[in-house]
């Protein structure tokens, strides 16, 4: 009988310490919600995109004048509001490739480079895949650096308004989180090192 409530107790504190430990693992990390609005001007005086490979691969089989491999290079301006004269946030850099022959679909991968704001100095890494014509598309946070460190988690990811044939802007609706330092243990007192 006593062996059987020992027994009992020492499941109950397994499972306790299991608990506990799921706890402390979800607790290291805080979320960070960031929206953005990023414009891709890909002609005119105030471009930001420029075409580097285009028409190379064979033609796409929906996409009139497009070819598979179409590479974009991109520094658009990153703003608060889906406006262009909203208040500028920052840039989106890097690079989207019309990557399926058959599908409206080019795979995205660019660093923003917050400028403003609370995180200013920081970047945020995004990759994926988007499915153009697609109301929402979800693309993955893979990174940060500075105050958005450790960054993971993903961006919905929309079409915000189209102005004009060359001006589009793109909703990011970054949902991420980040690790929590893990506090350095305090010693309790009562060891005998002779620091200082
Ligand atoms: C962003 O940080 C840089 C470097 O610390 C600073 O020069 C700049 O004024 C900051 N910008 C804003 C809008 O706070």
């Amino acid at each position: 009988m006593a062996t059987a409530n020992k027994q009992l107790l020492l499941v109950a504190a397994v499972l306790a310490g299991l608990l506990l430990a799921a706890d402390v693992a979800s607790a290291r990390r805080r979320p960070v919600h960031l929206r953005v609005y990023m414009h891709d001007v890909i002609g005119g005086p105030e471009r930001t995109a420029i075409r580097l490979i285009w028409g190379v691969g064979p033609p796409h089989a929906t996409m009139p004048g497009r070819t598979f491999g179409d590479t974009v290079a991109i520094d658009d301006l990153v703003t608060a509001g889906p406006s262009i004269g909203s208040r500028p946030l920052g840039r989106a850099q890097g690079t989207y490739m019309l990557t399926s022959q058959h599908e409206e679909v080019i795979v995205v991968d660019i660093t923003v480079v917050l400028t403003a704001g609370p995180y200013n100095g920081s970047t945020v890494v995004v990759v994926g895949r988007d499915r153009i014509y697609d109301d929402t598309r979800e693309l993955a946070v893979v990174g940060g650096t500075g105050m958005l460190r450790g960054a993971s988690g993903y961006v919905l990811w929309r079409t915000a308004k189209v102005y004009s044939e060359i001006h589009m802007a793109l909703e990011l609706d970054i949902h991420a989180s980040l690790p929590v330092p893990v506090p350095v243990p305090v010693p309790d007192g009562d060891d005998d090192t002779d620091a200082e």
